[in-house]
This record gives C-alpha cells, structure tokens and sequence, in this order.
C-alpha cells in the first residue's frame, strides 16, 4: 500500500525528531537572553512586494507566493529580515535604542531539495538595531559563536568567516562601474566558490582577472581587523577569520557581513549575516533611517553538524533523555485501587509532576518496565499492601511503604531532594 507522503523537502518532526528540535530552540533562546536579546515574531505570510522591493533576486526566484481569496499577491516568509525592518519602521519610537531582539521560527523557500538546504527550515534570527558602532558587530558575532559553543562545538569545529561588503564597492568604485552593477557583480562573486571559472568570468567580464586574484591572496580592511580584535579581546579569535570571498546572496547588506561553515567543509553555511543600515530606510521611503544588523542560524545544517560530531550529539542525546523523563510512574497492580491510584495521579499532576500510568489492566512486570522505559524516577505501586502504597526508587532498587494520607507530602520532599 502506498502512504502519502509529505510534500518535497518538508518534514515530518516524529516526536524523537520533536525532542531534538525542542532541545535546538531552547539552547538558541537561552544564549540569546544570555546576550539581553528579547524574543519577538512576525505573520508568516506577507505581501510578496516586501521581498520584491530588497531581498534581491535570488530569494525572489525561490518564493512559496500565491494570490489569496481576496486577490492579494501573498508569499511564506523566506526569511525575517524584511518584516524586522518592516516592524521597526512602524514601532521604533516605542523603543529605546539600541533594540535586541531575536525570534526563532519557520521559513519556507522553493528551493531544490539537496543536503542541508530544504523548502522549510527553521531559523534562529538575531539582529541589534540603532547601534552603528563596531561594537555591535562584534557583540552579534560573539553571539553566534556563543551559540554554536552551546551545543559542543569548539574551534576546531566551526569557523566563522568574516567579510566587508564596502571592501568590494570601494574596489568597484575606483574601477568605475556604475553603483546599477555592483549588485549582481557582489552576486557573481559570492557564488564564485561554488561555479564552473567561465560561468564566473562569464558575468564579472574584464574585472575577472582583479577580482579572482584579490579572492586567491585574500583581501585587507582596517574594519575586519578591528572586528577580529574586539573578539580576540574576548578569548574569541580562533573561532574567526577574515575571508573577503564572502558577500553574501542577499542584496541588502551594506557593511560586515559573515557566514559560519564547518571546519572541514563538508556542508553549506550554517549561519550568515551582517549590517543592513539601508533597508529600514527603503523600506519606509525614507521615513525611518536607522542602522541595524543581524545573523540567523538555520537548523538543518546544524543538526547535520551535530549529528556528525560526537561531543555535540552526546550532549544533545543527553539533553533529550532528560527531558523526556517522567518522575512517577504509577503501577496498578490491582484493578480495585484503580479509583485510589487516580485520586493521588490528579493531585501529583496538579503540583506539576510529570505522571504517567496505564490506561488499561496490565500485568505488573510489564508496568514496572514501562516504568524503566519511561525514565521514571518513582514508580508507586497501588495493590495488596493498601491503604499503604509502596514506593520504589528505580535506579536505586529501594522500597519503601507509606501510608496513602502521607503520599503527596513523601513524594514532594523525595522529588524536592533529587531535583
Ligand atoms: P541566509 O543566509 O539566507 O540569511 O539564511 C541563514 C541560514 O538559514 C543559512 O545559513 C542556513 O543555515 C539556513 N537556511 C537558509 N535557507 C535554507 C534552506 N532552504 N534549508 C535549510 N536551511 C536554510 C538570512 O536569512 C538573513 N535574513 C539573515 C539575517 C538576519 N541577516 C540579518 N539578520
């Protein structure tokens, strides 16, 4: 029989898939506030005109867009960046600057399906808005690698490649091409890494030659140095390096820009990001013009990478037993004190225990390996000794009987003490 199946490059989460998902999202939002960043979100769904207007042509390429029922051109948000500056636009005078702010959430891009890139993915987006200094660079990159460093990962792991995008429009500026080129010339070269050399050549013409010999030697910028010094300042430096081949697909970036790979290179970026100080003013016509930057990390590469590297996939194991566990495990051995079982089960789960029980006789070797299965701290069995309910400490082996009237306040001080 064939099962349908979900649609191409969408997931199904299984709830071991769930587990590991919600242990990414709490370790992202938990560095985040480490960092005083505060969570915010925005629609899904947006006018297809907002990434029209600045994302640059490659996302518009890859937009999940559609007219709705009331004839508006709509589309899935591909990323967050436009809507962030979309709200700041509208709200900022509400805030006092510098604004950080994050927001972990699902993206969608008509992408074709191939390792690490998918049509829906999930992103961590953090952005500093209203600070034009170095310091907010450095800052947002510590961030990322703060967050990469949670899950387990060191230096040797991850790199995060750091570059200027004015080190580029300089460069164009003193050989003459009109500003109408710079965008798709920053476009040829960011995916000159990964083109055939002609189809490069094809698109940068008689800059071919300059451009790919400034790639091979590597570049210079006071800025990039001043940015790796305020990281080496933080114990951070290994985990940088400047790499001008960096320029990134979208268009609106003005000044730093980075991307975080794998050491060994074996996968697509797992974050990128930079300075945007144009696009809050384009956006809004020029009625609001601040400063802003920002980076977001997908999940897909990131659980590639985890997957892949042991001490990272430890800890998140270990992260996904704990949080699966449960604290008690009722056994009812037998039928008559199902009733008795249930009025403790109600009370235990209404001081925000964790219980679970079965929902049907069972036999009571079965219970108790359910028991085991299930994590369970405790597991209280309900039969011939009542009106007194024995009390086993699974990893220790140890039993205890308590009187059914003492039960809530045992188990409380028990719990109380091993937590
Ligand atoms: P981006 O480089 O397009 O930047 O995406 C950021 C990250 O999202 C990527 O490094 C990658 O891990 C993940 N990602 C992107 N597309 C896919 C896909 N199709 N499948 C799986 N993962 C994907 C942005 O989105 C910018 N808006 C980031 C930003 C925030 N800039 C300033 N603030």
């Amino acid at each position: 029989m064939a099962f349908m199946q979900a649609l191409p490059g969408f997931r199904d989460f299984l709830p071991d898939d769930c587990a590991a998902r919600n242990c990414i999202f709490a370790r992202w939002r938990e560095v985040a506030r480490r960092y005083g960043f505060l969570e915010w979100d925005g629609p899904v769904l947006e006018p297809t005109e907002l990434y029209k207007k600045k994302s640059g042509a490659e996302i518009v390429d890859q937009l999940f867009n559609f007219i709705d029922k009331g004839e508006r051109e709509v589309a899935l948000r591909p990323e967050l960046t436009p809507t962030l500056a979309r709200v700041i636009a509208a709200h900022e005078r509400e805030f006092k600057k510098p604004l950080k702010w994050f927001s972990i959430g699902e993206f969608y891009r008509y992408e074709k399906q191939q390792r690490g890139r998918l049509r829906e993915h999930f992103q961590l987006n953090c952005d500093i808005i209203g600070e034009a200094s170095l310091a907010a660079d450095v800052e947002l990159v510590a961030l990322c690698i703060d967050v990469l460093r949670s899950f387990g990962f060191n230096e040797k792991d991850f790199v995060v490649r750091i570059s200027d995008r004015d080190f580029w429009t300089g460069f164009l500026r003193e050989k003459d091409v009109s500003p109408e080129r710079w965008d798709e010339l920053l476009q040829a070269i960011d995916k000159s890494g990964r083109e055939p050399r002609e189809k490069t050549a094809e698109k940068l013409g008689k800059l071919t030659d300059p451009i790919l010999s400034i790639l091979k030697s590597g570049g210079k910028s006071q800025r990039l140095e001043q940015l790796v010094g305020g990281l080496r300042d933080r114990g951070l430096a290994d985990y940088v390096g400047i790499d001008v081949s960096i320029v990134r697909g979208l268009a609106y970036y003005t000044g730093i820009v980075f991307e975080v790979f794998d050491r060994a290179g074996r996968f697509r970026a797992i974050a990128g990001g930079g300075r945007y100080d144009n696009l809050i003013a384009q956006l809004s016509d020029g009625a609001v013009s601040i400063p802003a930057l920002g980076f977001a990390m997908g999940d897909v590469v990131l659980g590639e990478l985890i997957n892949e590297t042991v001490r990272a996939r430890e800890k998140l194991q270990n992260a996904i037993a704990s949080s699966r566990k449960i604290d008690i495990y009722v056994v009812i051995a037998k039928e008559q004190r199902r009733a008795d079982a249930l009025a403790q089960i109600q009370q235990f789960r209404d001081r925000g225990y964790r219980v679970d029980y079965p929902l049907t006789s069972d036999k009571v070797g079965k219970q108790f390996q359910t028991a085991e299965q299930l994590g369970a701290h405790l597991a209280l069995l309900f039969g011939d000794e009542w009106p007194q309910v024995k009390i086993k400490t699974l990893a220790s082996r140890e039993e205890l009987l308590i009187d059914n009237h003492e039960l809530q306040s045992h188990i409380a001080r028990v719990l109380s003490q091993s937590s």
